[in-house]
């Protein structure tokens, strides 16, 4: 049995805590931070599908936001031009609205994922300015025109910028220019003038990049472009990342007047090949290791509960800026699915998340629970 159970029990019983409606045994993470911030999660095909009822339960259960790991990105929604495959962004609408979900699109514009004739003319060459501007239009009034008023925000534009805050060298910046975001964000409002709109990047804790999105949010704020706030992806590891440089930049982006959401949290338990190679550049494609994969067959009982402490001192960070966070979404429900076995080599068994292979509930878990239900008791 998990060592903070007891302890969990005692304190559910001594302040009434809700249980979920969709597991009768687990105390619901939402409805537990309801009132402070939203509790998200990524979702695979698979789990938008309801394959696994255990993990649909956890879905209604815990999540009151809901993301699509892949299916919205460019490649999966109009994989050829003007070709549209809205199958499972359809499945994961209807789930969101069934499980009265606060619901995120992901992504309408990425360097990555996104398919070459988007920036080739039809000799295969570079496509003008004009051309992939039209493209991009196009894309998001079909991709947020279709779900106006039921995805309720929308990660605009995803890691535009490199970890020294210059701009990155994508077809985006090469061919339309640096004008592309606020172009993005023009397109998505003018398709859905309802709908949230962020920017959204990993590493937001470095100073150079929090300096570079401080100063795009400030530049669209300038010319008058909706934006409602910055998505800190938090691709993290036990240790990683600096506590007072996370903290800093919420502070910034919330000095800004937007909200603050972490939108991709997940924390390694693996080690790293190297510090540099800490974030998630989607291009790393190391060669397996067997030394940096020591936990094939489940963490020992001390990583069990270091993941345990990391996930409380972020959510403790989190609970201190609650006024400007808004949400914080699991990247991905479980350790079995979890993108991290793959990255930033293929393989792996990693652990970063909330519940297990099974499905079942890790002490990172009943750490959350416990710290909001003693943050409650002592605020
Ligand atoms: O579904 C196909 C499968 O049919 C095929 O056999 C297999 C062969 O490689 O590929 C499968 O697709 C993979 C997909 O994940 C689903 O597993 C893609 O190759 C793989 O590139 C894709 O990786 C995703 C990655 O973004 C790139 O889109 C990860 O799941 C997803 O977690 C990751 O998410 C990104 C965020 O969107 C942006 N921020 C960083 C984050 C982590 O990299």
């Amino acid at each position: 049995m998990n060592q903070l159970c007891p302890l969990l029990a005692t304190v559910l019983i001594a302040t009434g805590c809700t249980q979920s409606s969709a597991d009768s045994s687990l105390p619901s993470l939402a409805d537990l931070y309801t009132e402070s911030f939203k509790i998200g999660v990524a979702l695979n095909p698979g789990e938008i599908a309801g394959d696994e009822p255990t993990a649909a339960e956890l879905i209604a259960g815990q999540f009151n936001a809901y993301t699509a790991e892949n299916d919205m990105k460019w490649e999966r929604i109009e994989p050829t031009e003007g070709n549209f495959d809205f199958n499972v962004a359809d499945a994961f609408v209807a789930l969101g609205e069934k499980n009265d979900a606060f619901m995120v699109g992901h992504t309408l514009l990425w360097h990555s994922q996104t398919p070459d004739w988007v920036f080739e003319d039809e000799n295969g060459d570079p496509a003008s300015r004009e051309i992939v501007l039209a493209r991009l239009k196009h894309h998001i009034e079909a991709v947020v025109g279709r779900y106006q008023g039921r995805i309720h925000s929308w990660d605009v534009v995803n890691e535009a910028f490199n970890e020294d805050g210059t701009w990155r060298d994508s077809p985006w910046l090469r061919t339309i220019g640096p004008d592309y975001i606020a172009r993005a964000f023009e397109f998505a409002h003018a398709a859905d003038p309802e709908a949230a709109l962020y920017y959204n990047d990993y590493n937001l804790f470095k100073a150079d990049k929090r300096d570079a999105v401080v100063a795009l949010v400030q530049s669209l704020q300038t010319e008058g472009r909706r934006i409602d706030g910055v998505g800190i992806q938090g691709h993290y590891g036990i240790g990683y990342p600096p506590m007072e440089e996370l903290e800093a930049s919420i502070t910034a982006f919330g000095n800004l007047g937007v909200k603050v959401m972490i939108t991709e949290l997940d924390i390694s338990v693996l080690p790293f090949p190297s510090t540099a190679q800490q974030g998630a550049d989607i291009s790393l494609d190391l060669e397996l290791q067997a030394e940096l994969n020591p936990y094939i067959d489940g963490v020992p009982a001390d990583v069990s509960a270091a993941l345990a402490d990391a996930y409380r001192g972020l959510f403790e960070l989190f609970l201190k800026h609650a006024d400007v966070l808004d949400r914080v979404t699991l990247w991905n429900l479980t350790d079995a699915s979890t993108w991290r076995n793959n990255w930033p080599m293929r393989g792996r068994t990693d652990h970063p998340v909330l519940f297990d292979r099974q499905n079942q509930p890790k002490d990172a878990y009943w750490a959350l629970v416990n710290l909001k239900i003693y943050h409650d008791r002592e605020n």
